[in-house]
């Protein structure tokens, strides 16, 4: 079953969000809080295999870890702002959730429902830069000690903005000349706080100092150049601009996946080091064999082929119903006026399948 409303606790906090899937440890979880009865919107069809309860569950726990991360950031950026010391030890927890959760499965976080609101777009934002530096950095093979470093570095690249006034952090339109240069410090300021806290890896403190360095030495606030600027601060970089860009600001609308890589593509060689943006490339945007896309044209698919020098323009089978036969096969690499509009997750996969009827 999945849920219809927020459930709370008797203090008032949210215990639960409302589309929970109801799992058996989140029933154990509202049995411990003597909580009796909910609400819910559908019940999970019977009929459903094992493989996609699992991909559910999956999904779940996925969303978990997200949200609990972002909760995270903006308590521990909060710490920061009011003069407390920087919590590494939860810092590094939520990383290593996060870590787990990717060498699980990538591509759910990859793909997790962005619920951006105004008010936690920094934090939700370092989170999700800090999967994509995860992301790489497993892509690279390396250790898990290794990334969960770089995570860390990852998840807390724009703490600097703590030390800016508080309407900077947030603001939902884009900065006059003055503030940008007040903003431009933030990439310092940063580097320096994580410098002075007790067990934050060094790498973390680069990736913090020089996320908005450029590969041609046109960025801040130093101005470094290519291999002066350490590999994972190039990786934030394009992890950064890639988030921003697919993400609804109050001054422009998201753009999709495939355009803001192209847009990356586009200034491989200057602002980015091409090998660093093939490889973001590589593994970010790839869509796994089967996973079921929506079409820009509202037409819904399959992904049949993947072409590993332009993964994010796939074959893809066009189809009437997840499960369902492939009509006729479309490729993207010929098709600019397509694009993959939505990766469906395996809750909306599984509601088109069965046709899920509200309880
Ligand atoms: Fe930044």
């Amino acid at each position: 079953m999945v849920l219809a409303k927020d459930v709370y606790t008797p203090e008032g906090q949210v215990l639960l969000k409302v589309d929970t899937l109801l799992t058996p440890r989140y029933i154990t979880k509202l049995q411990q809080f003597k909580i009796e009865t909910v609400w819910v919107t559908e019940v999970l069809p019977e009929d459903l295999s094992e493989e996609e309860y699992g991909q559910l569950l999956m999904e779940e726990e996925v969303k978990v870890a997200y949200h609990e991360a972002v909760h995270v950031v903006s308590r521990v950026f909060n710490d920061v702002r009011t003069g407390e010391a920087l919590d590494v030890p939860t810092v590094r927890n939520t990383v290593t959730q996060l870590c787990t959760s990717i060498l699980q499965n990538d591509s759910l976080l990859r793909h997790v429902d962005k619920i951006y609101t105004y008010d936690d777009y920094t934090f939700a934002h370092s989170v999700q830069v800090c999967v994509f530096t995860l992301i790489l950095a497993k892509a690279l093979q390396y250790t898990e000690h290794q990334m969960i470093n770089v995570g860390t570095g990852g998840l807390l690249h724009d703490i600097g903005k703590t030390r800016l006034p508080v309407e900077f952090l947030n603001t939902p339109r884009k900065y006059t000349p003055e503030e940008f240069e007040l903003v431009k410090e933030h990439a310092r300021l940063g580097s320096e706080i994580l410098m002075e806290s007790d067990g934050v890896p060094l790498v973390a403190v680069r990736m913090a100092g020089e996320h908005h360095e450029r590969y041609d030495g046109q960025g801040y606030y130093r101005g470094l150049q290519g291999g002066d600027i350490h590999p994972f601060s190039q990786i934030t970089a394009l992890a950064d601009v890639y988030d921003a860009m697919t993400t609804d600001r109050a001054y422009r609308s998201a753009l999709l996946p495939q355009q803001a890589i192209e847009y990356l593509l586009n200034s491989s060689g200057t602002a980015f080091n091409p090998e660093m943006c093939r490889l973001f490339v590589k593994s970010v945007a790839i869509f796994p064999i089967g996973t079921v896309v929506q079409l820009t044209n509202g037409l819904l698919a399959t992904i049949v082929e993947v072409d590993a020098g332009i993964p994010y323009r796939p074959v893809v089978g066009v189809i009437d119903e997840p499960g369902g036969k492939v009509n006729n096969l479309i490729d993207l690499r010929a098709r600019n006026d397509i694009l993959i509009a939505k990766i469906m997750l395996p809750s909306e996969v599984v509601q088109l399948k069965y046709e899920v009827k509200p309880y």
